[in-house]
């Protein structure tokens, strides 16, 4: 056995077999990840930013990069004293980020939104688990093709699109367990980004935010679509390898 697989063997018994792990359930675990499978799957739930995000459901796994703008956000937030802030979480996957907002930033409601089957069943799942009860006043889940299923306008819009080319080789526990559909967006990448933010303000507060996320290198792509549309400004931010991935847009003409 490699010292990695080690390392993993005891992040297994901790986290998911609560120290009472047999034998047998960590040997079919390591077959698994020796196949290449993620071990955030095997695990079965990862953390973000204080909530616990159960996988089962297989939505894309969140990455660090994502809870590093959403902890962003929720700083922002949280400086805000309205009674009630409206935040969407569209492409929701797992719900990672509208359930960090909910845990966080108590004056917020949240509608998650997603195009996918597994994602809407996932992100359910991971309200449950968070203690967040569905349908009541702060969570919302509704089936949306980017906005089709939406009407309401939102204070703050959290955007983690689909991104990658569809040429981009993508590493193996990706391309091979990752749900295509979290991952790919067309020829260049920005299918999702387009429909998006072509979209966007007519769902968004005068003054509201949209926190939207990208690939490395479409920086450029994005700046000239904004001004194409027309917001009235916008920041871009690095995440914490110094790379730029992500844009915090306002909509004031
Ligand atoms: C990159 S994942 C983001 C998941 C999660 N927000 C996160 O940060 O980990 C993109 C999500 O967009 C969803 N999606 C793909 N096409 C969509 C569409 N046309 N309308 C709405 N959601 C879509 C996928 O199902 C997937 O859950």
């Amino acid at each position: 056995m490699t010292k990695d697989e080690r390392k993993y063997l005891d992040w297994l018994k901790k986290d998911k077999y609560d120290g009472q792990a047999r034998a047998a359930s960590l040997a079919v675990d390591l077959g698994r990840l020796r196949a290449g499978e993620p071990l955030d799957y095997v695990i079965g739930w990862r953390p973000f930013l204080g909530c616990k995000i159960v996988l089962t459901e297989r939505p894309l796994i969140p990455r660090e990069e994502t809870e590093y703008w959403a902890k962003e956000a929720i700083e922002e937030i949280k400086k805000d004293k309205r009674p009630k802030i409206k935040c969407l979480d569209i492409f929701t996957g797992s719900g990672c980020v509208g359930l960090a907002v909910l845990a966080n930033a108590k004056n917020t409601v949240v509608t998650f939104a997603d195009k996918s089957p597994r994602a809407l069943k996932s992100v359910r799942k991971n309200l449950k688990v968070n203690s967040f009860q569905i349908g009541s006043h702060r969570a919302k889940v509704v089936e949306s093709d980017v906005f089709s299923g939406l009407s309401d306008q939102f204070d703050y819009i959290f955007a983690n699109p689909p991104y990658i080319p569809l040429g981009r080789k993508l590493p193996e526990s990706v391309s091979r367990y990752e749900p295509r559909e979290a991952l790919r967006a067309g020829r260049d990448g920005l299918l999702f980004i387009k429909r998006f933010l072509v979209q966007a303000p007519a769902h968004l507060v005068e003054g509201g935010k949209i926190y939207l996320e990208f690939g490395y290198g479409q920086k450029k792509a994005v700046d000239i679509l904004l001004k194409k549309i027309g917001f009235g400004s916008w920041v871009f931010g690095k995440d914490q390898f110094g790379r730029c991935r992500f844009a915090i847009i306002k909509n004031s003409r």
